[in-house]
Formats: C-alpha cells, sequence, structure tokens
C-alpha cells in the first residue's frame, strides 16, 4: 500500500479525543445528552465521580464510549510495569471537559488534591492541550467566595470556563449556577479547539 503523502496527511478531518467528565452535580443528567453530542465531532471516552453516578444512567450512554470509574483505575492495576489508568488517559485525550462540575471538585483540584480518577487526571493535565470546566451548583455555592478563587486558581494553570447560566434551578430556587446548555458547551469547546478563546477562569469579566 502507498503512504499518504504528507501533504494529503495534513487535510484528513481530524476526529479529536475528548475525554468527558462528570461530577456530582444534579446537571450530570445532562451527561449523556454530552455524549451524544460530542460524538459527532470526536472519539469519546467518559470518566464520573462516585456522586455523579447518582444522576447518570450508565446504561443509557451511547454504546461506544467507554466509561470509567474510580474502581476502573484500581481493577487495571495489578503489578509494577502495568498501565496506570488516569496517566493513559491522560495522555490519550486531546482534550478534557469536566461538565458538570461540582463545587467539591473544583476546590480538590483547585488545591491539587487528587483522590479519584478524575482528580488524579487533573493534577497530571498537560496544560498545552485544553481543559474546559463547566460548574454546576445552587447560587448560594456558586456565591461562596471559595468558588471565584477556585476558578481563579484553575484559570491561572490553564482551564477554561464555560459559565453557568440563570434559570430555575433543580433544587427550586431561582439564580445563576445550572450548567450551561450542552449545546453551548459543544460549540464553545469545538469552535475554540482551533481557536485559542478569552474564556480563562482567571478572566475578571465574567458573571460569577
Ligand atoms: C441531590 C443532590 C444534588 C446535588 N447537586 C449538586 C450540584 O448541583 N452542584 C454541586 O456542586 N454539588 C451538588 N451536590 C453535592 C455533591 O454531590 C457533593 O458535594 C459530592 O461530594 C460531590 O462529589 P464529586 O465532586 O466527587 O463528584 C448535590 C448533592 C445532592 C444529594
Amino acid at each position: 500500500m502507498e503512504s499518504v503523502p504528507e501533504t494529503d496527511k495534513q487535510a484528513l478531518p481530524v476526529r479529536p479525543r475528548i475525554l468527558l467528565a462528570a461530577s456530582g452535580s444534579v446537571a450530570a443528567i445532562k451527561f449523556e445528552n454530552l455524549c451524544h453530542t460530542f460524538m459527532e465531532w470526536g472519539e469519546v471516552r467518559a470518566v464520573v465521580t462516585k456522586s455523579s453516578l447518582h444522576f447518570i444512567d450508565k446504561s443509557a450512554l451511547p454504546s461506544s464510549v467507554i466509561l470509567y470509574t474510580d474502581d476502573d483505575e484500581w481493577s487495571s492495576w495489578k503489578k509494577i510495569g502495568d498501565d496506570v489508568l488516569h496517566i493513559e488517559l491522560r495522555k490519550w485525550a486531546d482534550i478534557l471537559v469536566i461538565a458538570p462540575l461540582s463545587a467539591n471538585t473544583l476546590a480538590k483540584i483547585a488545591g491539587g488534591l487528587c483522590d479519584n480518577l478524575l482528580t488524579c487526571i487533573v493534577r497530571a493535565w498537560d496544560y498545552s492541550k485544553p481543559l474546559y470546566v463547566a460548574p454546576a451548583m445552587n447560587t448560594s455555592m456558586l456565591n461562596n467566595p471559595f468558588t471565584r478563587r477556585h476558578l481563579n486558581t484553575i484559570g491561572e494553570l490553564g482551564a477554561s470556563l464555560l459559565p453557568p447560566i440563570t434559570k430555575k434551578l433543580a433544587c427550586g430556587d431561582y439564580g445563576n449556577g445550572a450548567m450551561a446548555e450542552p449545546s453551548v458547551i459543544y460549540n464553545t469547546v469545538r469552535l475554540s479547539f482551533n481557536t485559542p478563546s478569552e474564556t480563562s477562569c482567571s478572566s475578571q469579566d465574567q458573571s460569577i
């Protein structure tokens, strides 16, 4: 078989490897939708925290999306020389999108903690590759001063913010804190993938 000339290789459509992650916000009910949406563009793998599984119906996720949980981190490692899952996923991914990002996981990654699969991936993340976060939490949690501090910290590391929106929240309150709509998350990530944007978490003009 003839090899593909370099010029033709560059013209091939790029299907990025997208690592989608969910943490324990009620907005994780939209994770299935996010998986389906991102599959239109790239190869998708999913990482979920233990808490997020209260909101995700694993059986409804697309069959082609491999779902990783904390249990996989340890069941896949038996001895020295075996692959370490969080390192393999960090190498595999071209993009990491955490949607929803809970207050707890935000605080952990801002503080450098890494006590589950998702936070280990983030702690090992190569910030020359994009990392997007879509926080989702009750308005009172969002307005807590820790939220801005933590978003600023991860913004300084290189994470980009997909800002939450104002609407009636799952708890019945009306206010800011709902996760950005999946279509907005998808369009923002896709458009900015080849066009570095100004969405750093530390930008001063964000609404939170
Ligand atoms: C019904 C319910 C809904 C919750 N919704 C949210 C939420 O929208 N955002 C949030 O940050 N935490 C929410 N929490 C709290 C988190 O699930 C909790 O902080 C958990 O420890 C997060 O774990 P994780 O960050 O490892 O996923 C909710 C808890 C419950 C019981």
